[in-house]
């Protein structure tokens, strides 16, 4: 069983000196924090450890910078945490390593905060480089892993760094998490219903394989689906597929058949569009199609027969677990929004009837806020995109599986 801070008790963090890897990769646009979903999901740890008499030292990525980028800096982030918990002063550190940190880090009194600034403005981290795991490392006593959306990435702040410590747990994000999602994975409520959208099959591709024999019923939806229509002999017309799949796909449907459900009906264009088209989107006008799509059409969202057949199954499943990962269709632009409303408002009313309603990956927590369903609405909202999928794959986790179990 993995260790957690609660497991170790308050008394080891009194004027302690904790480094923790938290995920603050929030959106960010000129400065202004989009979700913050992510910030406020530590708050548990980092209070249990404020009042324990710790000093803590977080630490984070945002976005992908491979240098120093202001664009990319966690300072915003500082202020929105001290707004969160104005109680504690949080600071802000220009930079993750180096003489300056260390003596900020010195200057802390117990129930300080220090944020880190972000550690992908040294190339290091990524590569797990072992200096500047050394270097981190070397600023605290204790390592706290709260993050675990990044736990499939073997770097120096979820791997190289926690290895040289000799106390190493989990925070209360990560376990509520592996709980939630080992459930998933392991040993699903039944009836279990697993209801997949967007667009990268090669994402999704192991965690079906893994739940696709413990599920009652799987809903598939968003770009992914063409290729599953295709594999059944449909016509597809212009609609992504990815060909690759395809006889991975084939087998799954012959031996599934009966519990995979594929959209009846689609919106379609006879054009390509993106998510940031949205602006011109006033100006659309999609057709409905039932079943093959024509040549030349390209699918954007389910239809209103599938919405109906899909609420519906989501509507059955009593007292089970419900699973939702990517939206059904462009839901960026309006007109191709109410698939995946649909079935937030599905799993909202499923989730007060009583069942376990899970979501995972960062668009369907956005698509869910669009449709007016709030997280409180929901069982459990998974923090990770990639590492959710991985985790239900069954695939390796370095970032949890280095820390302490007993
Ligand atoms: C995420 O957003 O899924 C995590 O923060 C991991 O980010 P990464 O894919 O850039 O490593």
């Amino acid at each position: 069983m993995l260790q957690t801070i609660s497991d170790l008790g308050y008394l080891k963090y009194y004027d302690k000196k904790i480094l923790m890897r938290v995920d603050f990769n929030v959106s960010l646009s000129n400065g202004v924090i989009g979700e913050d979903y992510r910030i406020r999901m530590t708050i548990p740890t980092i209070e249990y450890l404020i009042k324990s008499g710790a000093k803590l030292i977080l630490m984070s990525h945002l976005g992908r910078p491979t240098h120093p980028d202001s664009n990319y800096s966690l300072k915003p982030v500082a202020k929105r945490l001290s707004e969160i918990i104005p109680i504690h002063k949080v600071r802000f550190a220009t930079d993750c390593v180096g003489s300056d940190v260390r003596k900020t880090i010195d200057e802390m009194q117990m129930g300080d905060i220090t944020l880190l600034e972000n550690l992908r403005f040294h190339k290091e981290e990524e590569t797990n480089d072992p200096e500047f795991s050394k270097q981190l490392a070397s600023l605290a006593e204790i390592y706290v892993n709260d993050t675990f959306s990044t736990a499939h990435r073997r770097h120096a702040s979820t791997y190289g760094a926690a290895k040289l410590f000799d106390i190493r747990v989990a925070g209360l994000n990560v376990k509520r998490e592996v709980e939630y999602l080992s459930m998933i994975r392991e040993n699903p409520v039944k009836p279990f219903t697993f209801v997949i959208g967007g667009v990268k099959i090669k994402d999704k591709i192991g965690a079906l394989e893994n739940l696709l024999p413990k599920a009652d019923k799987v809903l598939i939806g968003g770009a992914a689906a063409y290729t599953f229509l295709k594999a059944k002999g449909m016509k597809t017309g212009n609609s992504p597929i990815d060909n690759e799949y395809l006889p991975w796909i084939t087998k799954a449907l012959s031996r599934y058949r009966e519990k995979i459900l594929l959209p009846l009906d689609h919106l379609v264009l006879p054009y390509s569009i993106s998510a940031v088209d949205s602006s011109s989107s006033s100006s659309l006008s999609a057709s409905l199609v039932k079943a093959d799509i024509p040549e030349g059409m390209i699918g954007y969202d389910i239809g209103a027969e599938t919405m109906q057949q899909y609420s519906t199954e989501i509507s059955r499943n009593k007292d089970g677990t419900i699973f939702w990962n990517g939206p059904m269709g462009l839901f960026e632009i309006g007109l191709f929004a109410n698939g995946t409303i649909n079935i937030a408002k599905s799993m909202a009313l499923a989730f007060w009837r009583g069942s376990k309603t899970l979501i995972g990956g960062g668009d369907t927590l956005e698509s869910m806020k669009r449709a007016g369903v709030s997280e409180r609405e929901v069982s459990h909202v998974s923090t990770g995109g990639g590492a959710t999928l991985r985790f239900l794959a069954g695939d390796e986790m370095p970032g949890i599986d280095i820390l302490d179990k007993d």
